[in-house]
């Protein structure tokens, strides 16, 4: 059994509203439309969708730098709000870009020492020995501590901005992309690397991507998201083996490596991706979608299918391989 989650949103959503000039009504731009989800420790939730779904806006949210508009977080069971200091540092955030989220004046070992300084009662010995036994768990040398980020390489930033997450020892790690800028190789030393440490620590991921093959082997669930919705979400299993949305199955023959024998035709997807500020009625990937009818094009469809699998969509793809129009 699974237990309590250690992190669950219940139908968030996030909307901004934008100023269109001094003589137009501003707009209301639908960043993240009702997304749920529970989260273990010890497991990866990955969300993945093109830019723009609100992968960074749940982000924002579940490490709350910012609130809701509706909906409920819940961090180790507790209602989560901006300011509630105690359950701030159960969550912490990893980003994409390993050059921007380190200070450069900083030295690594200022860098890991910052989190406890401010949070923890330790004194500077003991902060030392935490940071050097991180920096030991994340790959860094000890002598690493009296460098600066630039002397490092995008993967050895990495492992230092993952060190400065886990220094408050963490429940949650939000992963922003964490691997996305970094050399094909590169990403598989650190995916590797946050597996041993999920499994050393317990952590639970929410590991957000643009693609589904770099978390293949990483995630135990999946949520596929569509402009601030979640499209399917299901077991890494159920929604690899077996995608039942549309999008899911042009995200997935996208990706080589789901694809060795060639079997999967590729789809290719028609049209742009819609404004999030004008989005399509009904299913909102209707205008791109070879299986719409005007059922889509009228009625949202809601998630619905087991616990293994859910999928917003009035014509899944069942066992048949899609046919779509191909490439
Ligand atoms: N502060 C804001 N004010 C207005 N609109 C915003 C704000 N933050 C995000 N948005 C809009 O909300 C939508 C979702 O943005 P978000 O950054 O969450 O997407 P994303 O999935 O992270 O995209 P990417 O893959 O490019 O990082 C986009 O249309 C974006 O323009
Ligand atoms: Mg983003």
């Amino acid at each position: 059994m699974l237990g309590a989650p250690v992190l669950e949103g219940r139908d968030l959503t996030r909307y901004y509203a934008i100023s269109r000039g001094a003589f137009k009504p501003s707009a209301t731009v639908k960043a993240l439309n009702g997304v749920s989800f529970s989260l273990h420790s010890g497991r990866t939730l990955a969300v993945v969708g093109e830019s723009g779904c609100g992968k960074s806006t749940l982000a924002r949210l579940v490490t709350m730098i910012e609130d809701p508009t509706s909906g409920d977080l819940l961090i180790d069971g507790q209602p989560a709000h901006v300011g509630d200091r105690s359950l701030r540092s159960l969550v912490q955030i990893v980003f994409q870009n390993p050059y921007g989220s380190l200070n450069p004046r900083q030295k690594v070992g200022t860098i890991l020492d910052e989190p406890l300084r401010i949070n923890t009662k330790d004194d500077a010995a003991t902060r030392r020995a935490k940071v050097e036994e991180m920096m030991r768990k994340v790959g860094l040398r000890p002598e690493h501590y009296d460098r600066y980020p630039h002397m490092f390489s995008g993967g050895q930033r990495q492992r230092i901005a993952i060190a400065r997450a886990l220094m408050l020892r963490p429940k949650v790690l939000v992963l922003d992309e964490p691997v996305s800028a970094l050399d094909l190789s590169i990403q598989a030393q650190v995916l590797n690397l946050l597996m041993d440490l999920q499994k050393e620590m317990g952590l639970a991921y929410l590991f957000i991507s643009h693609g589904l093959s770099v978390v293949r082997h990483i995630a135990d669930d999946i949520m596929v998201m569509y402009l601030g919705r979640p499209v399917e979400t299901g077991t890494s299993e159920a929604v690899f083996a077996n995608p039942q949305h549309p999008y899911t199955a042009a995200l997935l023959s996208a990706t080589p490596i789901a694809n060795p024998q060639g079997r999967r035709q590729r789809i290719a997807l028609q049209g742009e991706l819609p404004s999030p500020l004008k989005p399509p009625s009904g299913c909102p990937f209707n205008p791109r979608c070879w299986r719409a009818t005007d059922e889509c094009r009228q009625i949202m469809p809601a998630l619905s299918g087991d616990v293994a699998q859910q999928f917003a969509c009035y014509h899944p793809l069942g066992d048949k391989p899609p046919s779509p129009p191909s490439e």
